[in-house]
């Protein structure tokens, strides 16, 4: 935990001048240097590429610790979330701010459920792709596609058009992602069915086929649920960031998803649960770990073990130990007892948390080192993973989108620079270049 801050302001000097700037303290974890002013008192800008030490918002919706591995949603601890709540009242509580009544929670679903449909157009839409399109590709082009179908929730100024388009991005998103998997596999799109919890329906849109009844397992359904709320919302990451500096323009809510996905879709943030089973099916067995650990220890070797690491927690991601027991859950109700790949893992796993390298750099687990061996058992190619995340991530990205266009103070968000280029110089003519 953070020592508690008790100073009210901090003095920078810069020659023989001194600038106080006030400190802000949260409710919990770091104060902040407001540093608003700097620019105008000072002529000069601070410098964090990568945003390491810099709060780009003030925000009540999810707080991390990463030294002790503390996740909590509006205050609840991710592991009270998981294990007794379920998707919808995670996205009501990350939207809203409070657990729902019981009958709230019977409204939202009620809602949610009425826009789980897509304008039959999309089907049309889809043919436009290549069936081997990668799925992500898919959902950032039919994602960023809604607002060419859905213009009479895109007015951001308007509080009702804003609940009814947050409403349609998370009913939306799994039948989105449903049709994404089903045109890769050159299967017919299944409809959605409303008597079905959000979960078992989207399993359902995923693996039935016209010709036989599909059952959804309860086990699966539960698993694939609290995969959702794991993934929902993590304070600024960088897709979320994507997310608000898109809103900040006052871009219309599904064009601001569609940036998200976009961003999320990079192998060092939602990508890496798909990179991560790639790598441990490239490790393929036990006796492989040593060199691969070496590699990705060598300094002049792009390796990096995938699904370890995490800029915030230097610690245990506490997601990824709900994750690793999802995972145990899902293989032994499918009855797989010798997964190879889970076998690599947790041998990887128990190797690299003795390494003094991995201990030295606070090297940990994250959501994706599990996610990805789960998901494929459930039946999903690697290709689906980050679409699962970016399925679940929306309630995240809407609910910090809307946090934002709340805030009275908003205005565009317009980083500065260092710049190192060149001086002013005048045109020189073609004919004089050497
Ligand atoms: C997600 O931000 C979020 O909250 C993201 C996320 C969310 O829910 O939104 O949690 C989801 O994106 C999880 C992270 C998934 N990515 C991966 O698993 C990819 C592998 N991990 C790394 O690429 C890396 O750890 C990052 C990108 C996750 C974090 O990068 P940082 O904070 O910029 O850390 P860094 O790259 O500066 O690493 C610090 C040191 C470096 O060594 P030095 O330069 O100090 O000598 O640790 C090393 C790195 O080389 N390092 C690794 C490593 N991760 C970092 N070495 C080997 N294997 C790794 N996985």
């Amino acid at each position: 935990m953070d020592a508690k801050n008790t100073a009210k302001s901090a003095a920078l000097a810069v020659g023989d001048k001194k600038f106080d700037m006030a400190i802000k303290d949260g409710t919990i974890g770091p104060s902040v240097v407001d540093i608003g002013k700097l620019y105008a008192q000072t002529g000069m800008f601070t410098y964090d590429p990568g945003f390491t030490s810099t709060a780009s918002c003030e925000s009540k919706i999810t707080y991390i610790d990463g030294d002790e591995g503390v996740l909590l949603y509006r205050g609840y601890p991710i592991e009270q979330i998981a294990e007794h709540g379920d998707f919808l009242e995670t996205c009501y509580l990350l939207l809203y701010g409070e657990l729902p009544t019981a009958a709230q929670k019977a409204d939202f679903d009620y809602r949610v459920n009425r826009h789980t449909m897509v304008h039959e157009q999309m089907h049309r839409f889809f043919q436009g792709f290549r069936r081997d399109a990668h799925p992500m590709a898919v959902m950032v082009g039919s994602v960023g596609a809604l607002s060419a179908f859905y213009h009479d929730s895109t007015d951001i100024s308007d509080p009702t058009q804003r609940m009814i388009a947050s409403i349609r991005m998370i009913a939306k998103m799994p039948t989105l992602a449903a049709m994404a998997y089903k045109y890769s596999v050159g299967q017919p799109f299944v409809y959605p069915r409303n008597e079905l919890d959000l979960s078992s329906n989207f399993l359902r849109m995923c693996f039935a086929v016209p010709a036989e009844e599909y059952k959804v397992n309860p086990v699966l359904s539960r698993a694939m649920d609290r995969i959702f709320i794991l993934h929902a919302d993590h304070e600024q990451n960088a897709s979320t960031s994507t997310v608000r500096l898109a809103g900040s323009s006052g871009a219309n809510p599904f064009a601001c998803i569609a940036a998200g996905i976009a961003c999320l879709w990079g192998p060092a943030h939602g990508g890496a649960n798909e990179a991560a089973l790639k790598m441990l099916t490239e490790i393929g067995s036990v006796d492989k770990i040593p060199e691969y650990v070496k590699r990705a220890k060598d300094k002049n070797d792009p390796f990096r073990l995938m699904g370890f690491g995490h800029r915030v927690y230097k610690n245990y991601d506490p997601r990824a130990k709900i994750m690793q027991k999802t995972c145990h859950e899902v293989l032994t109700e499918l009855g797989i007892k010798d997964d190879p790949l889970l076998d690599v893992a947790m041998e990887l796993e128990k190797i690299a948390l003795k390494d003094e390298y991995f201990i030295e750099k606070k090297l940990y687990p994250n959501i994706d080192f599990y996610s990805g061996i789960t998901l494929k058992a459930m039946g999903f190619p690697t290709t689906m993973f980050t679409v699962l995340f970016a399925l679940a991530r929306t309630v995240g990205w809407i609910a910090q989108w809307k946090e934002m266009i709340e805030d009275p103070g908003q205005k565009i968000g317009r980083p500065r620079q260092l710049y190192t280029g060149a001086t002013r110089r005048d045109y020189l003519p073609i004919s004089r270049r050497k």
